[in-house]
Parts: structure tokens; C-alpha cells; sequence
């Protein structure tokens, strides 16, 4: 939902350090004294002196379902001042609030983030390494980011991320990698602990960032075309050169949203979802355990937000978010899957169906006579060991219908 309109106050959102009140300037201290409402998380409004008359509003919660609802009981001509931690817009209420009201009624005044800070400790430029934010979310998602050498700083939800996340590297063969739990920055309280993921020990302040130096092997790139023992699969995947083809065509770019029908171990979405943090993927697959198993990979391959959707295909696809782009590797053949697919396309949308029998093979051959687009065969051959010579072992060939909607 947004609330886009003129109408409404303005909403100034400042940035509060780790040291609070005693790190305001003389005109924000000014500011949060005159204002009409204030709203925040307790912790930061009980860091404001008393002022008499002043309206003062603790984040609701669910925060998300229950902010428009908030904001639109603020009277327009009201001065609303909101508290927030470091940066607003660093994974922060800053980036809600511009969602829903606009930026024209949003002025950020951003503190030192808490990424810069750590940053700060550890002497990373901001170009050498990547920030993930776990937040109020599974902590899988930290596993994208796995690769030998790599930094990354994890913005952790309390005190358990750190053991968690030693855990879950340990689990990966990235035991070898260094943790450092930076707690309370900025503070008098500030606090830093490190040691490799095997075996780790010790206590972390709720408040804390962790700095990670990851060391394990070389396994998963963001290329697409993992190996297909990347997966946990029953031997019906779609293989890696086929999944790279595929993704070649569908073309992933940042926040779109990927449509993956007949997901069988959730690949498709998978490696869309690994080829940039926004890119979204759902995932439809008829067996249940299969949308188990999709669930399973997601996990581990560091996309833990693939939504997976367990149904018959063709009821599954009636209540979900449009797409950018849809990949059919199988139920091509389903009535009504391959219209309901080219319906909800959008202009400018990308569509790859797979076919392996001759009924989807002339349903794609239809197809490409009413809307254009490219078949393409695909043959792929390893070789593999015949006696004690080398001979190819051909898989099944692929016919691939690939077309983009029209603009306009
Ligand atoms: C919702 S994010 C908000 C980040 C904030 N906007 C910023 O710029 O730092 C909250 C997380 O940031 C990290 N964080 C915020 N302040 C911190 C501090 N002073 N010391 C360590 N970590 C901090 C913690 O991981 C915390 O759970």
C-alpha cells in the first residue's frame, strides 16, 4: 500500500548513534523538542527528555501492515519528527517511509551508519565488501555472499546471529572463516570478539554487526549454470548447460520476478534469485516433496526468500504476483498453463518453455507460427568412460521456445 499523496504532514527522519541523546546536535535536539509527534522504537524514544504535549508513538507492529494506518492518523499540519538508528536508509525506517510516502514528504538526516562504523574497525573500503542484512530474517541469506576470500558485514538480528552464522558456515566447509562481532559502535559499551566459525564460542552483545572473512571452497559462482550436484534433486533437474541457456534468455535484471512453473528442485528460481539480491522468483511445483526439497536448496544456495508455491499448477498460478518473466520446464501441456503464463506476461516480458515430447514440441511449434520468437534444439553430450575408452553420453534433447511480449 502506498499513501503517495500532497495531503499529510511532512516527516522529518533523523539518525541517532549508538550514544543517543548525548550525540545530537544542538539544532536536532531543537527539532525533537518542538515537534508535535515523535515516533521510533522505544529504545530511542526512551532516550528523549519529557516534553509536556508531545505525542509520542512506538513503532506498531506488525510494522509494515500497520503503518499506513499510523501516518494517515497524523494531522496534516503537524510537525512529526521519527528516530531511527545510523543511517535511516541503510536497511532502515527511512527506506518504509520514502516507499509509502514519497520522498517529497520524506527528509532523511542520516547519522554515521553502522556499516560505516564497521567498516571504520575493520579498514574495509566500501567498494571491497558486501553488506547483508539478516534482520528479522534467515540468516541462509548471508550464504549467497560464500566465496573463498570474500568480506562481508551482516547486519544480525540480536545476540544468536553470530553463533548462528558460525554454524552455518561450519556446515558449508567455510569453518575456516573468521568471525569478528562488533557490538554497540559508537558507544562507551562498544565491544569486538573474533574467531573461526568451527568451534565458536563466546557471548555477542544483542547489538552487533559481524565482520566475516570468509575462507571455504570454490563452489557456487552467480553465473548461471551451477552444477547440477549443487541440488539436492531426483535425477529429473533441468542440467546446467540447459539452465544456463535458459537464463541467458529469460535475462534476470534487478527486481524483477521470476515465474518458475513445474519448479521441480526450485533451479530455475534459485539462480535467478542468486544473480542479484532484489530479483525475486516463485516457484510452482505440484509434488510436495519436491516444493520441499525447492525449499531445501533455496536455503542452502543463500536465496532462503524463493517462495514456493505447492499446487496444482494451473490454480497455483491464479493468485500470484505478476512477472517479469516465466520459465516452463514442464506442464507445458497442462490446459490452460501455457495461456494463463502468456497472459500474465507483461510487455517487454521474457518467456522459455522446455520441451521434451512431441506434444509440448508442437505446442511450441504453434506457438512460434501465432507469436514469433526462436526454437532452438539443444543437444548436450558428456563424455563419460565406455570401457577403457572415453565415449559421449547424450542426454535428452531439449527443444527451447523463447519469446519476448512486445513493448507495446
Ligand atoms: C535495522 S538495522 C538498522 C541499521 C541502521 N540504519 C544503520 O545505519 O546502522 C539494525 C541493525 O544494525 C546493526 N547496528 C545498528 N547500530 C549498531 C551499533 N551501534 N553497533 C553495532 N551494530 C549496530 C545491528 O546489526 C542491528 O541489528
Amino acid at each position: 500500500m502506498t499513501l503517495r499523496t500532497a495531503d499529510g504532514p511532512h516527516l522529518l527522519v533523523l539518525g541517532i548513534g549508538a550514544e543517543g541523546w548525548a550525540g545530537l546536535t544542538c539544532s536536532q535536539r531543537e527539532e525533537l523538542l518542538q515537534a508535535d509527534v515523535v515516533l521510533g522504537g522505544a529504545r530511542h524514544l526512551a532516550m528523549l527528555p519529557d516534553v509536556e504535549g508531545q505525542r509520542r508513538e512506538p513503532w506498531p507492529s506488525p510494522l509494515r501492515e500497520a503503518l499506513p494506518g499510523l501516518l494517515g492518523s497524523l494531522p496534516a499540519a503537524a510537525q512529526v519528527t521519527v528516530l531511527a538508528s545510523g543511517d535511516p536508509l541503510v536497511s532502515g525506517i527511512g527506506t518504509t517511509l520514502v516507499e509509502l510516502l514519497g520522498a517529497e514528504r520524506v527528509e532523511i538526516d542520516p547519522a554515521v551508519s553502522s556499516v560505516a562504523l564497521a567498516r571504520a574497525r575493520m579498514g574495509w573500503s566500501a567498494e571491497g565488501c558486501a553488506v547483508v542484512s539478516v534482520v528479522g530474517r534467515p540468516v541462509e541469506l548471508a550464504l549467497r555472499e560464500l566465496a573463498p576470500g570474500r568480506r562481508v558485514l551482516v547486519l544480525s538480528s540480536d545476540e544468536t546471529t553470530p553463533e548462528r552464522l558460525a554454524a552455518l558456515l561450519t556446515a558449508c566447509g567455510y569453518g575456516k572463516s573468521t568471525l569478528h562481532v562488533l557490538g554497540n559502535l559508537g558507544s562507551d559499551r562498544e565491544s569486538r570478539h573474533g574467531g573461526c566459525a568451527e568451534g565458536w564460542a563466546g557471548e555477542s552483545p544483542r547489538l552487533n554487526i559481524v565482520a566475516l572473512e570468509l575462507a571455504g571452497p570454490a563452489e557456487a559462482g552467480w553465473a548461471p549454470g551451477l552444477p547440477d550436484d549443487a541440488y539436492e534433486h531426483d535425477g529429473q533437474i533441468t542440467g546446467r548447460d540447459l539452465r544456463a541457456s535458459a537464463l541467458s534468455r529469460l535475462q534476470p535484471f534487478p527486481g524483477e520476478h521470476l515465474w518458475d512453473v513445474a519448479a521441480g528442485s526450485g533451479s530455475l528460481g534459485i539462480e535467478w534469485m542468486r544473480s542479484h539480491p532484489s530479483c525475486r522468483a516463485t516457484a510452482v511445483e505440484p509434488s510436495a516433496g519436491n516444493a520441499e526439497r525447492a525449499r531445501r536448496n533455496a536455503h542452502r544456495l543463500g536465496v532462503p526468500g524463493l517462495r514456493v508455491v505447492n499446487g496444482p499448477t494451473r490454480d497455483a498460478l491464479a493468485d500470484l504476483e505478476a512477472p517479469d518473466a516465466i520459465f516452463i520446464g514442464g506442464d507445458a501441456t497442462c490446459p490452460g498453463v501455457l495461456e494463463a503464463c502468456l497472459d500474465a506476461l507483461r510487455p517487454g516480458g521474457r518467456i522459455v518453455v522446455h520441451a521434451v515430447t512431441l506434444e509440448t514440441e508442437r505446442l511450441l511449434a504453434t506457438a512460434l507460427a501465432e507469436r514469433g520468437g526462436e526454437l532452438t534444439r539443444l543437444t548436450v553430450e558428456n563424455s563419460d568412460a565406455s570401457g577403457s575408452s572415453t565415449g559421449w553420453g547424450p542426454a535428452r534433447t531439449v527443444t527451447q521456445w523463447h519469446w519476448t511480449r512486445p513493448s507495446s
